[in-house]
């Protein structure tokens, strides 16, 4: 482990010594404990505090990317069903469930998947998404490999929980959980949070370390040796989710797309959500805030909006693609969150509004790191009923009612 003096050193050239503040106080587990935290931090994601406020005009040049659409699934479903489920059944694909994040939007003090949904009985989000795979298995035959990311903060509610119920009646065998790495957060100074007096504020890193965390994970080698090839990568709050839909793999295999993306038409140009389009002629997702008024409004010439294809965070990648961009560096987002922390008299404050920064990278930025991607589009309200916060806009009640309409029983 680190000595006082180097994590001293580290903390300076970053401007967070106050982290040391109290270690004079400290017992000997809990300076060791602190040192250790120090040693393990990725300090240098810090950078990307001034970094940030250039982040746009690093962009490339937009330009529209139209999709396979309803129509075009409709007329062309036998021969995607058949080329997705051959894919499943001989074993070539797998399902990574991204459960790490800490739903501070929903304000529930699990694991988001352990929400439960139901209303005159038990139905909890991770059930969902088991029911929706469930119903792959029992249409080919075949389990699908299911990897279930989690974080330090929720690894063991969420394998105890799927334990307790018995994996919803999935087959354990096919289950395996990985755990994502932690990134300090920060107050809107830049000074890293304090949880207590030996205690860094660490948080997860975001969603788009799945991969390499799989490999940390040393899960590499069991993808390998079980010949996946494919990877369904999903949202654990989407509890319409339809994961390892064999229409959508059989698509993207046919249409020889590196990878794909399940997407949804934008409701209205203001409409939050990150768009599918090309940037630099390469497939990317620019984010609803990064739009001008101008690509917003943009229409085709028959009235539709041209940068249109929203996406829902359902991703199909190939594991040769996801080996080969595993070292390139993937850019860090400053997200402004409410962080739990250590006030200056000690007392531990859990703040009402956003009160700092942390750090992610983000799964959709993997789509840009792809030399092609097929934009697959689902119908929004069969597919897409995102749970993000208590009430108002993809609440727990707006989901509830697309559940109902979908003819699940709350
Ligand atoms: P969100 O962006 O909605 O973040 O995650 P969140 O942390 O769950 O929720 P808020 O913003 O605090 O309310 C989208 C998906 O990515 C996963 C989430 O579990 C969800 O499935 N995720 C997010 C991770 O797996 N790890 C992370 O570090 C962040």
């Amino acid at each position: 482990m680190i000595t006082f003096d180097a994590a001293k050193d580290i903390l300076k050239k970053y401007g967070q010594e106050h982290i040391l503040a109290y270690y004079d106080e400290l017992n000997e587990n809990e300076r060791a404990e602190l040192l250790s935290q120090i040693e393990m931090t990725d300090f240098s994601v810090l950078e990307n505090l001034s970094e940030e406020k250039n982040a746009l005009s690093k962009r490339g040049k937009f330009e529209p990317l139209g999709a396979v659409t309803i129509e075009d699934i409709a007329e062309n479903r036998e021969k995607y069903y058949s080329a997705g489920s051959e894919a499943i059944k001989e074993g070539k694909v797998a399902a990574v469930l991204l459960a790490g994040g800490q739903g501070t939007r929903l304000g529930f003090d699990k694991p988001k998947g352990m929400f439960n949904i139901g209303v005159s009985k038990e139905l909890y989000i991770f059930e969902c998404l088991m029911n929706n795979l469930m119903k792959i298995v029992k249409s080919t035959g075949s389990y699908v490999p299911l990897y279930i990311m989690t974080s330090e903060k929720n690894h063991h509610d969420t394998v105890n929980f799927f334990e307790e119920k018995n994996y919803f009646g999935y087959d354990s065998s096919y289950i395996k959980f990985f755990i994502q790495d932690m990134a300090p957060s920060v107050d809107f100074n830049g000074k890293i949070y304090m949880e207590s007096k030996s205690d860094i504020s660490i948080s997860p890193n975001g969603n788009g370390g799945w991969f390499s965390s799989i490999v940390r994970a040393g899960l590499l080698n069991d993808i390998k040796k079980k010949g996946i090839e494919w990877i369904n990568v999903f949202a654990v709050d989407n509890v319409l989710q339809q994961i390892a839909d064999p229409c959508f793999i059989g698509a993207v295999i046919n249409s020889g797309s590196q990878s794909g993306s399940k997407v949804v038409s934008k409701v209205s140009p203001e409409e939050r959500v990150g768009v599918l389009c090309l940037e630099d002629g390469k497939p990317s997702i620019v984010e609803y805030y990064e739009m001008t008024e101008e690509m917003r409004t943009l229409v085709t010439e028959n009235g539709q909006l041209a940068y249109k294809y929203g996406v829902i965070l359902n991703y199909l990648f190939r594991v040769d693609r996801l080996e080969d961009i595993i070292a390139e560096k993937m850019p860090v987002h400053v997200v402004e969150k409410k962080i739990p922390y250590m006030d200056n008299n000690g007392g531990f404050v859990i703040p009402e509004k956003n009160n700092g920064y942390k750090f992610e990278t983000l799964v959709l930025d993997m789509v840009h790191l792809q030399e092609s991607c097929l934009p697959y589009e689902v119908e929004r309200s069969k597919e897409f009923a995102p749970v993000k916060n208590a009430e108002g806009v993809d609440s727990v009640e707006s989901a509830r009612k697309l559940l109902i309409q979908n003819g699940i029983e709350l």
